[in-house]
């Protein structure tokens, strides 16, 4: 087993959002860790924060919190002094592939634009050796067939505005770590869901337009297979590179669950139904809608080189990890209410719904 890494003063990009909000408080909760970590933070749509407000209660000698955009260079750069910063767990993206095929410009910024302004802060201060790790996802990867696997060395054939500004930004990070041999480690990682995720996305929209007795958008025949993470495992993957990964690597990360879009409505439908039955089953809400733009088939992992090198395996199966999703959702109903008074509609789907 590779040594262990240790950071005294770390700083989250996104970490108002869903993964990175889940990832700092794992790490002050659960990973034991004991340093100082700094949450840089737009505030977009997608972040709240709400979401670590137990948090900056409980641990204010270690959790603060800044509001900055990675692409102000000033701002970052003060941070990066004033903290002594010695590591960068990179989260902070536009995340929503809906949202990136009716507006691509903010991906543009945040993900291309964003990366490259940190990682010539790091060029700069590369005597300091900060560790950057950089998150990204299998969408690089395009889409597969019936068969097959993404592993790290898949050819990167990115299909949505969104993959394309991540893959660009992979690269990015790549063509720094092999020209100025700064101190990276990266991750490629599958679907994401669990507690704070921005109900836009597949799992938690589903489940609340269930709960409420609204339509079920399933775009297509649903039939698209994604691989499921529960996002604890995530952070925990993401830990255990960071404190044991190979520099300049990259490390796929996945669930071993596969799932038809259509399965995944169906077993959330499932699961409501058991627990607080209605006369109909939440079943006949699904409503297939037109398909996504450029919409991918299927993706998978095979995360074997992170199980056989670093030991960690998801924890998680997906029945467990949406058992827990779904508790969780309804026992915070007052973050659900805030994030859905701002800037969500339930858009995307009335602008396939042609
Ligand atoms: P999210 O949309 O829930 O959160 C993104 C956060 O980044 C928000 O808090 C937002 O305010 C912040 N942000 C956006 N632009 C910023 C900027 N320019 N400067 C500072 N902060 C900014 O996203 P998420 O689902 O938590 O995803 C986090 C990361 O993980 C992203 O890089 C995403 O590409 C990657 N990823 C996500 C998944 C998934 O299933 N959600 C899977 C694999 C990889
Ligand atoms: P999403 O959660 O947006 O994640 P990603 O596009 O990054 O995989 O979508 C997951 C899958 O669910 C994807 O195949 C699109 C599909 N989907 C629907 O069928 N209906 C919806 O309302 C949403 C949001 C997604």
């Amino acid at each position: 087993m590779p040594q262990s890494r240790t950071f005294k003063s770390l700083m989250v990009t996104g970490g108002c959002g869903f993964i990175g909000s889940n990832f700092i408080r794992y790490l002050l909760t659960e990973a034991g860790f004991s340093g100082k970590i700094i949450n840089v933070d737009k505030l977009t749509y997608a972040g709240n924060p709400l979401s670590l407000n137990d948090i900056a209660q409980n641990y204010p000698d270690q959790y603060q919190f800044v509001q900055a955009d990675v692409c102000n260079t000033d701002k970052i750069e003060t941070i990066v002094k004033s903290f002594a910063v010695d590591g960068i767990c990179h989260f902070a993206a536009e995340s929503h592939v809906d949202r990136s095929i009716l507006s691509p410009q903010p991906f543009i910024d945040s993900n291309i634009v964003g990366t490259f302004k940190l990682l010539e802060i790091l060029r700069k201060y590369e005597d300091q050796f900060i560790l950057f790790h950089h998150i990204s996802t299998d969408e690089v990867f395009g889409s597969l067939e019936d068969t097959g696997y993404f592993s790290e060395t898949s050819p990167y054939q990115p299909n949505s505005p969104y993959s394309a500004s991540k893959a660009s930004s992979d690269l990015l990070v790549n063509a720094y770590a092999n020209t100025y041999n700064l101190p990276i480690t990266m991750s490629n990682c599958s679907n994401n869901f669990g507690p704070y995720q921005f109900p836009e996305k597949l799992i938690p929209l589903m489940l609340l337009n269930a709960l409420a007795s609204k339509p079920l958008p399933v775009y297509g025949d649903g039939k698209q297979v994604r691989d499921w993470l529960y996002v604890t495992d995530h952070c925990e993957a993401v830990w255990t590179i960071m404190s044991q990964g190979l520099m300049g690597e990259t490390y796929v990360i996945g669930g071993d669950a596969e799932k038809q879009n259509i399965e995944v409505v169906q077993e959330i439908c499932d699961i409501l139904d058991k627990r607080w039955p209605t006369k109909e089953s939440r079943r006949s809400l699904i409503t297939h809608i037109k398909d996504r733009p450029g919409h991918d088939r299927r993706y998978a992992i095979d995360c074997t080189k992170i199980k056989q090198t670093l030991g960690w395996q998801p924890k998680e199966s997906f029945e467990t990890g949406l058992e827990k999703t779904i508790e969780w959702y309804m026992n915070h109903q007052k973050w659900v209410e805030k994030v859905q008074s701002g800037d969500y509609r339930n858009w995307i789907a009335t602008q396939y719904d042609g």
